[in-house]
């Protein structure tokens, strides 16, 4: 098949070092969604902070949400064939219920940090265990949205970016 622009271009976007952010369900919902737990910052908000702080060191950040298991394991599938080199991820309820989306990661073999904006510890029972915790390389909770940011930062170290 001869490559077309539009595949070369895509080619090009594919090849471009980056950092995959990844929401789990109801993160959409930020900003609204329990305030004196999750903060009143919207997802938006912090997606575009996570962005122009990987522009700055010259790293694409791309974001993704869903709120369906399959979604999140076909997004963390389609990495291995972009350059996608660390992933942040906030499985949110999928933390303690999703063997999938563990299966998924640890199948492409991209190093990850989970991040929760609430203290997961401090919370009801079922919240303090993670499907995610032993395969990642940390894990960030309790600290807001400021999580989300430190992780990217230790993403961007870790790639070589700084
Ligand atoms: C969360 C914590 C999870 O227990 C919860 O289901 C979420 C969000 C957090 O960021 O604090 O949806 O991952």
């Amino acid at each position: 098949m001869q490559p077309t622009d539009a595949n070369m271009q895509k080619k090009r976007e594919n090849d471009r070092l980056s950092v995959l952010v990844l929401h789990g369900p109801n993160l959409n919902l930020l900003g609204t969604r329990e305030p004196s737990i999750y903060g009143r910052e919207t997802l938006d908000e912090i997606d575009s902070r996570l962005r122009r702080a990987g522009r700055r060191k010259g790293i694409e950040v791309r974001c993704f949400q869903a709120n369906s298991e399959g979604a999140l394991v076909d997004r963390v599938q389609a990495a291995r064939n972009e350059a996608v080199r660390f992933i942040v991820a906030n499985p949110a309820a999928y933390t303690h219920t999703s063997v999938a989306l563990r299966d998924a990661i640890a199948a492409v073999a991209i190093p990850f940090i989970e991040v929760h904006l609430s203290n997961i510890h401090a919370r009801e029972a079922f919240r303090r265990h993670s499907y995610f915790s032993d395969i990642a390389i940390g894990t960030i909770c309790g600290l807001g949205s400021r999580g989300y940011d430190i992780a990217l930062g230790i993403a961007l170290e870790r790639i070589g970016a700084t």
